[in-house]
């Protein structure tokens, strides 16, 4: 299979394998939460490509079985284990069968999430509560669950943030809670696991073409064309963009960085949020 994982590099399609070695993760075991579709894919698929054994979990096994099959006609080994990130026993689970099958876990990727756009007064208590426990309180699990074996490997976690975590949107009161929860956390653990020479980074992508996250929050015609003219780039990311990022923050070309959010997001931030929501959300 002709490797999927490309991005638009000055007009021009790219390979991560053009740029890194083939075999750089060879013997690299990399553990991704909500590793089965979306952006937390697109990563695994990143890697795979580069030689890294690969873990997934998510709460869907038919999920995860269709991106285990989709990881292995790129070359790689897969393990798959159905959990979900607010179950810590299950996290627990997860990672040492993971460690059984690859060994101590080199690379943690926190992506599991969720989001719903609804306004402030419209989210339940229950609703704000389960997007701070998958988002924020499950990074704390996989983290925490993987904590021995990245002390063993001296590996890193890279978080999936948002532009929520640092600029107030619309009908994210909950999700922009959360990523800024992931993002303190992120650098707290920096400080906590520097000594074990563990790196700890954040990526926050920017509106990623295709993924669950567009689909809910810029939904309707028109949505995706209107949002790539407000991208200072011109164009939405693809998931590819953030997987080239995370080969990156693995890599040892990133030996020396650790507590950075590393923003990807074609320079839609500068803009600030308004430009978002009067273009998607109607003001
Ligand atoms: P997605 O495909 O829905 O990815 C979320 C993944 O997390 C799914 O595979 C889902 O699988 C898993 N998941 C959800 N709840 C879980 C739980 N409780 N336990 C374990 N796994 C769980 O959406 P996406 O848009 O690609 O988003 C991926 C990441 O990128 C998220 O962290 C998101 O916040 C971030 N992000 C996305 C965008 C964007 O433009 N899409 C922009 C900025 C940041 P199951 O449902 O099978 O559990
Ligand atoms: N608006 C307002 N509230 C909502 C909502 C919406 N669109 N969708 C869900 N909720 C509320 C529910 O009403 C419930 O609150 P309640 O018990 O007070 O009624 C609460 O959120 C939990 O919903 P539930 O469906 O039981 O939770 P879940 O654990 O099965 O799912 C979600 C978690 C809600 C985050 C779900 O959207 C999900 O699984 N998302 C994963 C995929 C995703 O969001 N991807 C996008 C990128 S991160």
């Amino acid at each position: 299979m002709q490797a999927p994982f490309a991005f638009i590099h000055n007009q021009s399609i790219v390979r991560v394998s053009d740029i890194f070695a083939s075999d750089l993760f060879k013997n690299h075991h990399v553990f991704v939460t909500g590793g089965g579709s979306g952006i937390n894919l697109g990563v695994a698929k990143n890697f795979a490509a580069l030689g890294a054994d690969v873990s997934i979990c998510g709460r869907s096994q038919e999920r995860l079985d269709g991106a285990a099959a989709q990881l292995r006609e790129l070359g790689g080994e897969v393990y798959t284990h159905a959990a979900d990130v607010r179950d810590y026993a299950a996290v627990e689970a997860a990672m040492a069968g993971a460690r059984a099958a690859f060994g101590p876990i080199a690379t943690l990727v926190c992506g599991a999430a969720g989001n719903f756009p609804a306004l402030a007064e419209k989210i339940s208590p229950n609703g704000f509560k389960s997007v701070i426990d998958i988002d924020l309180i499950g990074s704390f699990h996989a983290s925490r669950a993987a904590f021995e074996q990245l002390k063993e490997s001296r590996g890193s976690i890279i978080f999936i943030s948002a532009g929520q975590a640092f600029m107030p949107y619309p009908m994210q009161a909950h999700v922009g809670a959360a990523k800024a929860g992931v993002d303190m956390l992120m650098k707290d653990l920096a400080v906590d696991w520097g000594r074990y020479g563990i790196r700890c980074n954040s990526i926050a992508p920017g509106p990623i073409d295709d993924t669950e996250g567009m689909r809910r929050l810029a939904p309707g015609d028109g949505a995706r064309e209107r949002l790539a003219k407000i991208v200072p780039l011109g164009r939405l990311g693809h998931v590819d963009d953030i997987g080239a990022v995370a080969v990156f923050l693995a890599s040892p070309l990133a030996s020396y960085v650790t507590g950075t959010v590393l923003v990807a997001d074609g320079g839609q931030n500068l803009l600030g949020a308004g430009f978002w929501s009067a273009t998607i959300m109607g003001g």
